[in-house]
C-alpha cells in the first residue's frame, strides 16, 4: 500500500533504491509506485462491498497514461473534465461505459466528441448546458445519459481555491432549483435523466462534512422521489483527504509532532458517508482522485546550494514551483526527506527552487537533516497534483516520470527538451 520506505539509512520505492533512479534519470524527477496504485484502487473497492456502485478516477489528479492504464487495469471507471481526458481515458482502455465527464465549462467539440463515444454520462452544471447538450445529441441522433450537480451551499473547509460546494462557487445548480432543472431535463427528448451529483470540494479531512453531505443528497433525492421524479444514481464526487504530514518515518527524521500518525484514511471517510448514502437505494458513484494517487508518487530533486543569509538558511533545489506548485498556490504541506540519511543533526531551513518569484519553495521555516550541495531530497506524497499542473514557466522544461514495478523501473514520460519551448 504505501511503498516508500527506508531501508538502513536509504530511500526506497518497492524493490529499487531511489538514489540510483534519481543518478540513472537526473533530477527533478517523479517516480511512483505501480503497487502502491493497484493497492489505493483496490482499497477503495473493498469499502463497497457488494453495494451497486462504479468509481471514476478522477483523471485530473494525475493523467500519465501508464497510470491511467494501471488504473483502468482495474476494473474501475474514469471521470475525464475535457476532451483531453476524455482521449487519454479512451486509450488507456477505460470501458466508454465507465467515463464520465464533469465540468462547468463543456465546449460544444467536446461534448460531441464525448457522444460519437458513448461515454457513459456527462455531469451538467447549468441550465444553459443541459439544453446544448439534449441539442448536439439530437444533431447527432444519440441520448445523452445525464446526471445533475447540486450545489447545497455546504463549507468544506479546504483551501478555498479547491472548496466547490458552496452558493458563492461557480459549481452546479442551487438545490432551490434542483426541482425545477430536473422537470426541465425530463421534458427533453435526447435527454436521460440518471441521477444527482455533487462534490463539494478537494482535500476534505473531517468525516462529518462527508456526512452532512451525504444527508442533503439524501434528502433531496427524498424530496424529488415525493414529486415522482425517479434518481437511480447518486454520484458523491471525490474529495477525500489523505495524510500529508509524517508519511514516511525513520528514527534519523525529524517528526511533526502536531500532527503525527492523524489516522486520516479515505477508507475511513468513505466508511463514514457510505451507510448515509446507501440508504438512497441508487447505485453509488464517487469520483476519487487524490485519494487513489496521491501517495504513489513522490518528485526527487538535488541541492543546488546552500545560502545562508542573518535571517535564514535557504536550500536551493532544482526543482521549483513550475515542477510541483501546490506549496506556492495551496500552501500545501508536503513532507521532506534526504534520499540517504547521513545525519540526524536537523537545522530550520527554507526549501525553495530556482525561479524568480519569491513564492517559489517547497518548505518554509522547517526542520531538516543538514543537507548540502549534491544531496537528493524526496518530496513526498506528490503523486496528485503534481505532474498535471507543472508548466514551462521561466523556460524550465517539465521533468521525467518513472514508474517502479517491483524491481524494475522505466521512463512513462520524457523529460522535455529544447524542442518542447520552443
Ligand atoms: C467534479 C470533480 N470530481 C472529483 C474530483 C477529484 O477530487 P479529489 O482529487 O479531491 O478526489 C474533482 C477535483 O476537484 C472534481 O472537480
Amino acid at each position: 500500500m504505501y511503498e516508500f520506505h527506508y531501508r538502513n539509512n536509504e530511500l526506497w520505492c518497492e524493490d529499487i533504491s531511489l538514489s540510483e533512479v534519481a543518478e540513472k534519470f537526473g533530477t527533478p524527477l517523479y517516480v511512483y509506485s505501480k503497487r502502491s496504485i493497484i493497492d489505493h484502487c483496490r482499497e477503495i473497492e473493498k469499502v463497497f462491498g457488494e453495494v451497486d456502485h462504479l468509481s471514476c478516477y478522477s483523471i485530473k489528479a494525475n493523467s500519465n497514461l501508464n497510470i491511467l492504464k494501471i488504473i483502468a487495469a482495474e476494473g474501475i471507471g474514469a471521470d475525464a473534465g475535457s476532451i483531453g481526458e476524455l482521449h487519454l481515458a479512451l486509450k488507456a482502455g477505460f470501458s466508454p461505459d465507465k467515463i464520465t465527464f464533469s465540468g462547468v465549462g463543456k465546449r460544444d467539440d467536446e461534448i460531441e466528441f464525448a457522444l460519437q463515444n458513448d461515454i457513459n454520462l456527462f455531469i451538467v452544471e447549468s441550465e444553459e448546458e443541459l439544453y446544448i447538450i439534449n441539442t448536439i445529441a439530437a444533431k447527432l441522433v444519440k441520448i445523452a445519459r445525464i446526471q445533475i450537480r447540486i450545489n447545497f451551499d455546504i463549507s468544506a473547509s479546504t483551501h478555498p481555491y479547491i472548496s466547490t460546494g458552496e452558493r458563492h462557487n461557480k459549481f452546479g445548480i442551487e438545490q432551490m432549483y434542483a426541482e425545477e432543472i430536473f422537470q426541465k431535463a425530463l421534458q427533453l427528448k435526447n435527454i436521460e435523466v440518471l441521477g444527482i451529483h455533487t462534490h463539494i470540494g478537494s482535500q476534505i479531512t473531517d468525516p462529518e462534512t462527508f456526512i452532512e453531505s451525504a444527508k442533503a443528497v439524501v434528502d433531496l433525492i427524498k424530496v424529488l422521489r415525493n414529486k415522482n421524479i425517479q434518481v437511480h444514481e447518486l454520484n458523491f464526487g471525490g474529495g477525500f483527504g489523505v495524510q500529508y504530514h509524517d508519511f514516511v518515518k525513520h528514527e534519523l527524521l525529524p517528526t511533526d509532532e502536531e500532527h503525527v500518525d492523524s489516522k486520516l484514511t479515505t477508507v475511513k471517510l468513505l466508511e463514514a458517508a457510505l451507510p448515509v448514502l446507501k440508504a438512497s437505494n441508487t447505485k453509488i458513484f464517487i469520483q476519487p482522485g487524490r485519494s487513489i494517487i496521491a501517495h504513489t508518487g513522490v518528485l526527487l530533486t538535488k541541492v543546488l546550494y546552500r545560502k545562508t543569509t542573518s535571517e535564514k538558511t535557504f536550500i536551493i533545489v532544482d526543482a521549483g514551483m513550475n515542477d510541483l506548485i501546490r506549496p506556492s498556490l495551496y500552501k500545501s504541506y508536503h513532507q521532506i526527506s534526504p534520499i540517504t540519511i547521513k545525519n540526524s543533526e536537523y537545522e530550520i531551513v527554507d526549501v525553495v527552487g530556482p525561479l524568480c518569484e519569491s513564492g517559489d519553495y517547497f518548505a518554509l521555516n522547517r526542520s531538516l537533516n543538514y543537507s548540502e550541495r549534491g544531496d537528493h531530497l524526496s518530496i513526498f506524497c506528490t503523486g496528485a497534483y503534481g505532474y498535471v499542473l507543472a508548466s514551462n514557466y521561466n523556460g524550465r522544461l517539465k521533468p521525467a516520470e518513472v514508474m517502479v514495478d517491483g524491481d524494475k523501473y522505466f521512463l512513462i514520460r520524457d523529460r522535455q527538451s529544447f524542442k518542447d519551448i520552443e
